[in-house]
């Protein structure tokens, strides 16, 4: 036999499932939670919308919208500024790093701890990256990325921290949005990107399928309760019902998608940017009031968040984020009234009572069109499976964002 048709012979007999057309087995690596205590929902507020200014900066620079354009990468500063921080442990170098999960941005960088370095490059390829209330600035080294046994990311550029701000307990960032975030972040070429770790794994072909799997549990008390990432496609068994997938657009994961409570339209369909690095959900001024007068809700000064009376939450139905799949037919993901509730095990985290019952919902502080005013932070994103789907060979091109339901959907966690 030919040693081409030899190969093909022993491929189709080792991996009958290829043959089927599906997907060899992803990568599973768990991910842990961190609660950033103390911290006021006050600063949850101001973080998600300091976010949101971040990805509406990125937004009208690639949508040729005049104002400031400075670079890509949103604020990773006000990831730590979060009650809670999905992280991963790579292993650099022979050091174990623990790195913030964040689909919002797309540099992955080491060295927020001074103590936990890699040694410097040899060229100084400086890379920079702003944020809101701090910045990272660093240089770019070559090395390997072990994220878990047989999943290496060979000759991955990651930032090596100089100067950082904003970081405390984590060592930096895996960024797994799309390439082009990274876009002005190398200050001598602002022009070029830098391949982010899911790029590697693909062109190096250690995974066949440019795909990652989200899957969080609910905070439900302090404990560093897992969710995992699946590298390489999704995790069918972390899902109870099918996916369905969404167009995204560029330059972060974000896709169309309006919101009904109780079956009343509260947000028109607006672009919503799926981000694992905002605890809260943060939707347009408008759709908030409109949320808070059906339920009746009150501003508590106290923590910053909405807050509804026992009666009023005996009384609170379903919110629903509802788009248009890539097939063209409506889907919808539901968070039940339980879902809508801000962890009451993290009350007192926040500056609030034990017995408060506090929403996840805050305002975007803006019903400007032009700008992105919705985030379907960690606080939806504990309640479905979510896949980013980057096109195969070709991560510049707009992928799709899935989601599906998960045993935590309906559960009664809060
Ligand atoms: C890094 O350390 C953490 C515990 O701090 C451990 O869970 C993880 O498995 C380690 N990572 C690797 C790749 O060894
Ligand atoms: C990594 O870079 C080295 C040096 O440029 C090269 O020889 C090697 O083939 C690269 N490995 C991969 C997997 O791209
Ligand atoms: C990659 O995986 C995603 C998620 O399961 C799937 O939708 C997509 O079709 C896969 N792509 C290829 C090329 O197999
Ligand atoms: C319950 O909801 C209905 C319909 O939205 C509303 O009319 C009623 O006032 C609410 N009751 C309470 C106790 O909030």
């Amino acid at each position: 036999m030919p040693f081409f048709a030899t190969l093909f012979a022993l491929c189709v007999t080792t991996f009958p499932t290829l043959a089927g057309g599906l997907s060899p087995s992803p990568f599973i690596v768990p991910v842990q939670r961190l609660v950033n205590t103390p911290t006021t929902g006050h600063s949850l507020v101001r973080a998600g919308q300091a976010r949101l200014q971040a990805f509406s900066k990125a937004h009208s620079q690639v949508n040729g919208i005049p104002g400031d354009h400075a670079a890509l990468a949103p604020p990773a500063a006000s990831l730590t500024d979060q009650i809670v921080t999905f992280t991963i442990n790579p292993v650099v170098n022979g050091k174990n790093f623990s790195l913030i999960v964040d689909t919002g941005s797309s540099n992955t960088w080491v060295g927020a701890d001074p103590a936990n370095r890699l040694q410097p490059g040899l060229g100084l390829d400086l890379f920079e990256v702003t944020y809101g209330s701090g910045a990272v600035l660093g240089d770019e080294t070559t090395n390997t990325v072990n994220i878990t046994p047989g999943l290496a990311v060979e000759n991955q550029s990651i930032g090596n921290a100089l100067l950082s701000e904003g970081f405390d307990g984590v060592d930096g960032i895996m960024g797994f949005g799309p390439v082009d975030l990274t876009q002005g972040t190398l200050l001598d070429n602002a022009e070029s990107t830098i391949p982010t770790v899911m790029d590697n794994l693909f062109a190096q072909g250690t995974i066949s399928n440019e795909t990652l799997g989200v899957f969080l549990a609910p905070t439900t008390t302090d404990d560093p309760v897992n969710g995992e990432l699946s590298f390489g496609g999704v995790d069918t068994s972390k899902m109870t019902g099918p996916m369905s997938f969404f167009q995204s657009t560029l330059p972060f994961w974000s896709i169309s998608q309006s919101a009904t409570f109780g079956g009343v339209t509260i947000m028109d369909t607006t672009t919503c940017v799926v981000d694992t690095g905002t605890t809260l959900l943060m939707l347009p001024e408008d759709a908030v009031t409109t949320y808070q007068d059906l339920i009746g809700a009150t501003l508590d000064p106290t923590t910053g968040l909405l807050s509804i009376t026992e009666a009023q939450l005996s009384n609170l139905t379903t919110l629903s984020f509802i788009g248009t799949d890539i097939n063209g037919e409506t889907q919808h993901f539901d968070l039940t009234p339980n879902a809508q509730l801000f962890p009451r095990a993290l009350n007192t985290e926040i500056g609030g009572s034990a017995d408060d019952i506090l929403l996840i919902t805050a305002s975007s502080g803006s019903n400007d069109a032009s700008t992105i005013d919705c985030i379907m932070g960690q606080s939806f994103l504990q309640r479905t499976y979510s896949a980013f789907v980057t096109p195969n060979g070709n991560p510049d091109a707009a992928g799709t964002v899935g989601f599906a339901t998960t045993p935590f959907t309906d559960a009664t966690t809060n």
